[in-house]
């Protein structure tokens, strides 16, 4: 009879090894070369969390399960796995490895389960709200340029925040379609410039799974005020971001660890109006990242 000890070098015996052994030499015929080397991680990193953790059949159930109501959370306004991967700082590992960055160009920063898809073009100047708020009005302007500070024209410059009540539009039936979203296009010079209202700090959604992890962790699950920038151009890769209002409570533990230091704005009074001045800098190359945003939504509304 064969023991499912081994004991290794170190004399420290590993369970059942010759299964993670069989689990991965079964992926010998993959389609994919990039899949089977991403799967014989997950295989290899999960088995050795199994065993490190002794985990139980309880607690794997319990696993099971809280990946089940995850899934069943999920519609076409509501993305839990964003979520998770945002709280567990997925999402901004991802990112670190995948933006390219540098002198000249404008950290990144997570996308969120909130983008609805390219909205309203606007003409310069104008206000991203469609009905009232009793909140103190904040005028955006800027550039965008390439990592040598030339300017980019016709960028499309895409912009979305919550309302004061801390609700997106997607979250809040009371607010209109598209209310504190819009899009702008860069002129010849590379600017662009609107009118919103000063964002708020909010809690990203937490009564699903994601908010029970949270709460069990012991953390709380707000995000500091901050509006939220997708820019994009022919040629260039592209950016995703946010501006964070600075002095907020929450700046020092984001929910979603997507605070950088460059993001933080400041606005000053320019006649009796708080004013954003923010200069965004583009990488040359790739400009998949827009589409693939466009078909996940796409693919996620078919499902
Ligand atoms: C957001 O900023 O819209 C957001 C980001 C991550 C999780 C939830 C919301
Ligand atoms: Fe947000």
């Amino acid at each position: 009879m064969t023991s499912i000890i081994a004991v290794n070098d170190s004399s420290r015996g590993e369970i059942f090894p010759e299964l993670t052994r069989d689990v991965i030499d079964r992926m010998k015929d993959a389609e994919s070369p990039r899949l089977r080397e991403i799967l014989e991680l997950v295989v290899s990193h999960v088995h050795a969390i199994v065993r490190e953790a002794k985990i139980t059949h309880d607690e794997w159930w319990q696993a099971i399960d809280f990946l089940t109501r995850a899934g069943q959370m999920c519609s076409d306004s509501r993305q839990e796995f964003i979520l998770l991967s945002d709280i567990l700082g997925i999402s901004m590992l991802v990112d670190a490895i995948d933006h390219v960055g540098g002198p000249g160009l404008s950290e990144s920063t997570v996308l969120g389960p909130f983008y609805a898809g390219q909205q309203r073009e606007l003409a310069a100047g104008e206000s991203i709200l469609l009905r009232e708020e009793e909140s103190d009005p904040l005028e955006m302007r800027g550039r965008v340029t390439d990592s040598q500070g030339r300017p980019i024209a016709n960028a499309l410059v895409e912009v979305w925040q919550t309302a004061p009540n801390q609700l997106y539009d997607v979250q809040d039936e009371d607010q209109p379609d598209g209310h504190l979203r819009g899009s702008f296009r860069t002129d010849g010079a590379g600017t662009f410039r609107f009118r919103t209202i000063m964002p708020v700090s909010y809690p990203i959604p937490n009564d699903g799974p994601a908010g029970q992890l949270l709460a069990a962790m012991g953390r709380h699950p707000f995000r500091p005020a901050h509006i939220h920038f997708m820019i994009s151009a022919p040629g260039y890769r592209t950016l995703v971001t946010h501006l964070f209002l600075d002095g907020d409570k929450y700046l020092g533990s984001d929910a979603v660890f997507g605070v950088k230091p460059s993001l933080i704005i400041r606005p000053r009074l320019i006649e009796d109006i708080n004013t954003v001045e923010y200069d965004f800098g583009l990488a040359d190359g790739r400009e998949s990242t827009r589409a693939q945003f466009e078909e996940l939504r796409r693919q996620h509304r078919e499902l």
